[in-house]
């Protein structure tokens, strides 16, 4: 593959708060280059400053330019929790919630997840690979060059394997959230859980990097999520949980027990969840579209950085809670609606989301030695990203060197 310059930039923003994860006033900082180049090289960032110290003399012989006059580049986005693979949709959900059903109504009576579940069974794995594929594409459009995805829609042994080989097989990175929710083949939690651990760990283990759970009513509650924490844990996995959507059913806490990576939604968390977080390593994501899209409390986002807790923002994209695969969305809730700064939700959803997935060596920065993911917007100041709600802002994408969208 050739160099890449990318040159003239208008500015280029580099989260600058220290090495991550960033906590309280550092994850609002950043530098921003005037008139700026960046040159990528083999797939990473090989230099990064103003145009004045460019040396055309010292670029490889076969380099490739890219003209950004008038665009502002900011890092690759890093989305660190979706449901990106799932067959069907839940449009006919969306239409009753309108009418006034609500989502945990929906669930309890068979649909919400259990709707993607018999979907997704239905697939196969060709499909489900391909699903993936499209979804990768409108993260693309959006600005996303990294991206986490869950399995948890199959819930049987080869329907979770081919959802986490789908997403690894199409640049994801797996999660396996074997406990999302209850099949209507097993009488309860527990026993669905004997089944999980025992016939489907093994090989999900081998295939994910993290492992997930919906702790809440309806689905699983703290002891079911410790146990089957536990031995993903003993299998190698890092450690994730969907807590306090809906009520604080001890999610958090046993979370900072466990050392968990993140723990994800927080719509419900209250000041000593806040408190308890401030004071731990557990990374708190937050998902203002699942709270936008069901019409919930937002989670407290000012709090958190306030009290010094790792903040994190992501889509959720799902087909039933927040069918959103952009974090530019994202990003203006965050500033309209969390009370972040643009440069915090920018830190939020590069450096810190990079962290959550394991990765913050190589994504989430504009500097030598990280993978070469930018994104070039058709706007000169880069806060357009969050400013332009729903716009079209998003006009070059590049992974690993190679420009991977363009407007
Ligand atoms: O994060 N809350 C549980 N899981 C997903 C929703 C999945 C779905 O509705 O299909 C979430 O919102
Ligand atoms: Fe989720």
């Amino acid at each position: 593959m050739p160099a890449l310059l990318v040159r003239d930039l208008a500015q280029v923003v580099l989260p600058a708060g220290g090495r991550p994860p960033l906590r309280g006033s550092a994850l609002g900082e950043v530098r921003v280059v005037e008139d700026a180049y960046v040159l990528c090289d083999d797939g990473r960032i090989a230099a990064v400053g103003p145009m004045s110290e460019l040396r055309s003399e010292e670029l490889p012989a076969d380099v490739v330019e890219l003209d950004a006059r008038g665009r502002a580049a900011v890092p690759g986005l890093v989305d660190c929790h979706t449901h990106a693979c799932f067959a069907g949709d839940r449009v006919a959900e969306f239409e009753l919630r309108a009418r006034g059903a609500s989502y945990e109504e929906l669930h309890a009576a068979g649909g919400g997840i259990l709707a993607t579940v018999r979907a997704t069974r239905a697939a196969g794995e060709e499909a489900l690979t391909a699903a993936v594929e499209r979804h990768r594409r409108w993260m693309h459009a959006h600005g996303t060059t990294t991206f986490e995805a869950k399995s948890g829609y199959g819930l049987d042994r080869d329907t979770e394997c081919a959802q986490l080989r789908a997403v690894a097989s199409s640049g994801g990175l797996p999660t396996w959230l074997g406990a999302h929710a209850v099949p209507p083949e097993f009488p309860d939690a527990d026993e669905y859980l004997d089944f999980a651990l025992e016939e489907v760990l093994p090989e999900a283990a081998r295939l994910a990097v993290a492992a997930d759970v919906f702790v809440e009513r309806g689905a699983f509650d703290a002891a079911q999520a410790r146990r089957y924490l536990n031995a993903c844990r003993d299998a190698g996995l890092a450690l994730r949980l969907h807590a306090d959507q809906f009520t604080e059913a001890g999610g958090v806490p046993l979370a900072i027990e466990l050392g968990a990576r993140s723990v994800d939604h927080l719509e419900a968390t209250g000041p000593d969840g806040v408190r308890a977080l401030a004071g731990s390593d557990v990374a708190a994501v937050l998902l203002p579209v699942a709270a936008l899209f069901l019409g919930r409390p937002m989670p407290p986002a000012r709090a958190l950085v306030d009290a010094g807790a790792i903040v994190v923002l992501a889509t959720d994209f799902n087909p039933g809670s927040a069918f959103c695969e952009s974090l530019p969305v994202v990003m203006n809730l965050a500033c309209t609606q969390l009370g972040l700064s643009p440069s915090e939700a920018l830190a939020a959803c590069t450096v810190n989301a990079a962290h959550v997935l394991g990765c913050a060596d190589r994504a989430g920065r504009v500097e030598p030695g990280y993978a070469a993911d930018l994104v070039l917007l058709d706007a000169s100041d880069w806060r357009y990203l969050p400013y332009h709600l729903g716009g079209e802002q998003v006009a070059n994408v590049v992974k690993e060197g190679e420009v991977v969208w363009e407007r």
